[in-house]
């Protein structure tokens, strides 16, 4: 069992910000699993899409996923398609509360519509591509979380509210 909060969602769910106003607010370590992968790599996201391809990238994910729950008590936030691999999904089951970031794919698309960091997004539409991974990877999203949260629909100061007192009653 882990004693951490893991935050999933699509890209553009806006999780890395939702996850340092919390770990601000819990007093909590500040964990990024794509930050991490980076460190370890020694190289940026797209330089190991392009080098091991998005299987040496899933490899080096599962690996931060579990040096980020070996940790003590942390605000962990992940990549969109870290539920895509069974073993994450499993090592979610373990952890004290897994919050689903939930965006439309039109929210998505304006949030990372700039954004050159994500190769699954560099294509001639970004949008399509963003509607069927949304498709494929919502069922799992919805299996490993306790909550799920609508970021259209709430304000970040909201959201953090939210999860909050999801923590307090869990903990
Ligand atoms: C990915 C999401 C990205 C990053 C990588 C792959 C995905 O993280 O892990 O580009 O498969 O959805 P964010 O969700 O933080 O953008």
């Amino acid at each position: 069992m882990s004693e951490s909060l893991v935050l999933v969602g699509p890209m553009g769910a806006g999780k890395s910000t939702i996850a340092k106003a919390l770990a601000q607010k819990l007093q909590l370590q500040l964990l990024d699993i794509d930050q991490m992968v980076v460190d370890n790599a020694g190289a940026d996201i797209p330089w190991i899409f392009d080098v091991e391809g998005e299987h040496g990238f899933r490899k080096r994910e599962t690996f931060a996923l579990q040096s980020a729950l070996a940790q003590p008590k942390a605000v962990i936030a992940s990549g969109g398609g870290l539920v895509t691999q069974l073993e994450n999904r499993q090592l979610l089951a373990q952890v004290k509360l897994v919050v689903y970031l939930k965006a439309s794919v039109q929210s998505q698309f304006q949030r990372t519509a700039k954004d050159k960091n994500r190769p699954l997004l560099q294509q001639s539409d970004p949008q399509a591509v963003l509607q069927k991974l949304f498709a494929d990877r919502e069922p799992w999203y919805q299996q490993v979380a306790d909550i799920s949260i609508d970021t259209d629909k709430n304000n970040p100061k909201e959201i953090v509210q939210k999860i909050v007192k999801q923590w307090k009653a869990a903990s």
